[in-house]
C-alpha cells in the first residue's frame, strides 16, 4: 500500500480502542435479552466456554492477521493469499458490517431517547413496558434518534479513527463500571432478588437445545466484534512492536466481565419487580429505568447510564463503519469522507425497516422474528459465525496455523500463544462451529 497509515499512538491506545469496540449495546443490551430468551445460568456457561476457546483464539487471529498485512478484512485475505477467492470472507465481514450497524444504530437511538426520559424521571408507579412499548412504537421519533446516532458516528469516522476514540474510551470504561457496580447494588437488595440470581447462576440444562447453543455462539461474536473484520481492521493500525496475546486478553477480559455484571444489574430487578425475564430486545430498557426509579437519585443515575450506553454503542458502531470505510478508502481508492457519507447514508436507510417493524411494518415477519430481529439473526447467529469459522480455517490451513503462531508471539510479551492454539485454530473452533451453525439452523428452520 502507498501511503502513510495512521497508527495507534501506544499499547494502550490500542486495547482502548478494541475494547471500545467490544464493549457496547452488546454487552448490556443484548446480552441480557438472549441470555433472557435461551433460559439464563446454562446459556450462560455455553456462552463463557465460546468465549474461551473460540472468541480469545479468534481475537488473537484477527489482530495478527491486521497486524500482519495493515490491510482492511478484502485487502488482507488478497495480501495473504493473492489470486485465491479468500478474500470474500473480507467481502462478507463488510456486508455483515452494513447490516449490523443498521439495526445497531436503531437500538443506540433508544439509549439517546432514553437519556431524556430519564430528564424527566423515572418513577416507581410508571408503566415501564408501555413506555417502551410506546417509544418503539412511534414512527418519527426513533428514526430522529437514529439518524442522529449516525450523524455522531460519521463525524468521529471523517475526522479520522484513531484520537477520536482513545479520549473517549479512557474516560467510558471506568465510569460505566462504576455506574454498573452501583446498579448491582440497588438490584441485589430488592425485595425477592434471589429468584433472579438462581436464574442468572444456576444452570437448568433440560431447556438446553441446538438453538441455545447457536443463540451462545452468535452472543460471543457479537459481542467479541467478530467474525466480520472489526479486529482485523484494527489490528492493521497496530504496528509491530506492540505484543497481540496479552492485549487480546484484556480486550476479551474487559468485554466479558462488563456483561458478566451487566447480568447482575438486570436479572434480579427483572424477578424482583415481577417482569418476564424472556421479553426479547426490550428487556434492559423496561427494567433498568424501573431500578433507577428504585434509587436515590435515580435520574441522575439514569441520566448518566443511558449516556454511557449512547457512548459505549458510538465507540462500537465507529469501528462497524471503519471496515466498510477502510475498504473503500484501500481497495476503491475513495476519499475517506467520500466514503463516510455515501456509506453512512445507505446504513441510515437500511436500517430504517428495523424501527419500523415495530409500527407501520409490524405485520412483517420472517420465521417469526420481526424485522430488527432478522437483520440480527441474519448477522449474529449466520454472518458472524460463518465468517468466524472461515477465518479460523483460513488462518489455520491456508496460511499455516506456525506462520499465525510466530506471528501473534513477535514481539515477545508476558503471555505466549501455544500449541494448543494452534489445535483450536486449526480443527476445534472450525469443527465446533460447523456443527452448532448445522444444528442450530436446521433446528430453527425445521420449526421445532
Ligand atoms: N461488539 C459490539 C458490542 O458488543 C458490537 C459489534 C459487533 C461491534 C461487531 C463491531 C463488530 O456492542
Ligand atoms: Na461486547
Amino acid at each position: 500500500m502507498i501511503g502513510h497509515r495512521e497508527q495507534w499512538s501506544s499499547r494502550l491506545a490500542f486495547v482502548l480502542a478494541a475494547a471500545g469496540s467490544a464493549v457496547g449495546l452488546g454487552n448490556i443490551w443484548r446480552f441480557s435479552y438472549v441470555t433472557g430468551t435461551n433460559g439464563g445460568a446454562a446459556f450462560v456457561l455455553i456462552y463463557l466456554v465460546a468465549i474461551v476457546m473460540i472468541g480469545y483464539p479468534l481475537v488473537v487471529t484477527e489482530i495478527t492477521i491486521g497486524r500482519k498485512t495493515q490491510r482492511n478484512p478484502v485487502g488482507a485475505f488478497l495480501s495473504l493469499a493473492p489470486g485465491t477467492p479468500w478474500w470474500l470472507i473480507g467481502a462478507m465481514g463488510v456486508s455483515a458490517g452494513f447490516v449490523i450497524l443498521s439495526f445497531y444504530s436503531i437500538v443506540a437511538g433508544w439509549a439517546l431517547a432514553y437519556i431524556f426520559k430519564a430528564v424527566a424521571g423515572f418513577a416507581p408507579d410508571m408503566d415501564f413496558a408501555g413506555t417502551f412499548m410506546g417509544h418503539i412504537g412511534s414512527v418519527w421519533p426513533p428514526i430522529f434518534w437514529h439518524a442522529l446516532f449516525m450523524l455522531l458516528t460519521l463525524g468521529i469516522i471523517v475526522a479520522g479513527v484513531i484520537k477520536g476514540i482513545q479520549r473517549w474510551v479512557r474516560i467510558l470504561m471506568p465510569a460505566l463500571f462504576g455506574i454498573l457496580l452501583i446498579l448491582v447494588l440497588r438490584s441485589l437488595t430488592l425485595d425477592g432478588a434471589g429468584a433472579g440470581v438462581a436464574f442468572y447462576l444456576s444452570p437448568r440444562f433440560d431447556e438446553v437445545t441446538a438453538q441455545t447453543f447457536l443463540a451462545a455462539i452468535g452472543q460471543a461474536f457479537f459481542t467479541l466484534s467478530l467474525g466480520m473484520g472489526a479486529m482485523i481492521t484494527y489490528g492493521s493500525y497496530l504496528s509491530e512492536k506492540h505484543t497481540i496475546p496479552d492485549n487480546a486478553g484484556w480486550v476479551v477480559g474487559l468485554d466479558t466481565l462488563i456483561a458478566v455484571i451487566a447480568g447482575f444489574a438486570i436479572f434480579p430487578a427483572v424477578f424482583a419487580l415481577g417482569f418476564d425475564p424472556a421479553a426479547g430486545p426490550g428487556l434492559a430498557f423496561i427494567t433498568l429505568p424501573a431500578v433507577f426509579a428504585a434509587m436515590p437519585g435515580g435520574s441522575l443515575f439514569g441520566v448518566l447510564f443511558f449516556l454511557l450506553l449512547g457512548v459505549a454503542a458510538l465507540t462500537s458502531a465507529i469501528s462497524l463503519l471503519e471496515v466498510v470505510v477502510a475498504w473503500l478508502v484501500d481497495e476503491k481508492q475513495w476519499s475517506r469522507p467520500k466514503a463516510s457519507l455515501l456509506m453512512g447514508a445507505a446504513i441510515f436507510v437500511i436500517g430504517i425497516p428495523c424501527t419500523l417493524g415495530y409500527s407501520l411494518l409490524s405485520h412483517v415477519r420472517f420465521f417469526g422474528m420481526d424485522i430488527l430481529d432478522t437483520y440480527d439473526f441474519l448477522a449474529s447467529n449466520l454472518l458472524l459465525p460463518l465468517g468466524g469459522l472461515l477465518t479460523a480455517f483460513f488462518a489455520g490451513h491456508v496460511w499455516s496455523a506456525r506462520e499465525l503462531c510466530r506471528e501473534a508471539n513477535r514481539p515477545a510479551g508476558n503471555i505466549r500463544i501455544g500449541r494448543w492454539f494452534g489445535v483450536m485454530i486449526k480443527y476445534i473452533a472450525p469443527a465446533a462451529i460447523a456443527l452448532v451453525m448445522v444444528t442450530g439452523l436446521f433446528q430453527k428452520f425445521s420449526g421445532q
